[in-house]
């Protein structure tokens, strides 16, 4: 724990954002393993970029690989994967750019926790539950995860031997059985143009 530490402050947000004429702010896609969350990301920054906004992906694989690599998936990691990408996150909606990550984040009170932390700092927070039964979600196996986590070889997997905790007022709820992947893209750029976060 650090002791004699002061916060230090430069610009404030309204003043970065004139600056950089963009808002910024945290969509955060939730679901199970297979649900759609990195797809539906990787096409929300291509139509955001093009469009000239910066926008930046946080994904739950990619983060594994570096700065979360000391966490497994016992619920306490998790916890603390998702405390940190709530922080990250934070920054990066604090420096005007639309944050889009992508994390299983199955606990209620995680997703709670990291929207509490940008409201304190003023920032918006969208949760977009990415919905598919699990059933769906295990027929895709795009990685072969829901197999091994029947034959037991991978334990406490989400949907299958650890919970998954449903929102229960997102901001958004895509069925991505239901929709194509633009058509998820286009509903969260949409949502952000009427919430007045792009133009
Ligand atoms: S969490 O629950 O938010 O901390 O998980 P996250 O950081 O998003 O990582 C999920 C990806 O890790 C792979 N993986 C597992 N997922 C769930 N349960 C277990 N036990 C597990 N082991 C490995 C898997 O590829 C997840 O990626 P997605 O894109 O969700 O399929």
């Amino acid at each position: 724990m650090a002791t004699n530490i002061t916060w230090h402050y430069n610009l404030t947000y309204e003043e970065r954002k004139a600056f950089r004429k963009q808002d910024g702010c945290t969509v955060w896609l939730t679901g199970l393993s297979a649900s759609g969350k990195s797809t539906i990301a990787c096409a929300l920054e291509q139509l955001l970029l093009k469009k000239g906004i910066a926008a930046y992906r946080l994904d739950g694989d990619n983060i594994r690989f570096g700065l979360n690599k000391d966490l497994g998936f016992s619920e306490k990691d998790r916890n603390e994967n998702i405390r940190r990408i709530a922080e990250v996150s934070r920054l990066f909606a604090d420096s005007c750019c639309i944050s889009l990550t992508s994390f299983i984040s199955p606990y209620r009170d995680d997703r709670d926790k990291a929207r509490e932390l940008h409201k304190e700092s003023g920032l918006k927070f969208i949760e977009v539950f990415v919905d598919v039964p699990l059933e769906v979600a295990e027929q895709r196996d795009p990685k072969g995860l829901y197999k091994k986590a029947r034959q037991g070889v991978i334990k406490d997997f989400t949907g299958v031997s650890a919970p998954y905790e449903e929102p229960e007022s997102p901001e958004l709820h895509l069925r991505t059985d239901k929709l194509s992947v633009e058509q998820c893209a286009e509903q969260i750029f949409e949502y952000l143009k009427k919430e007045g976060l792009i133009n």
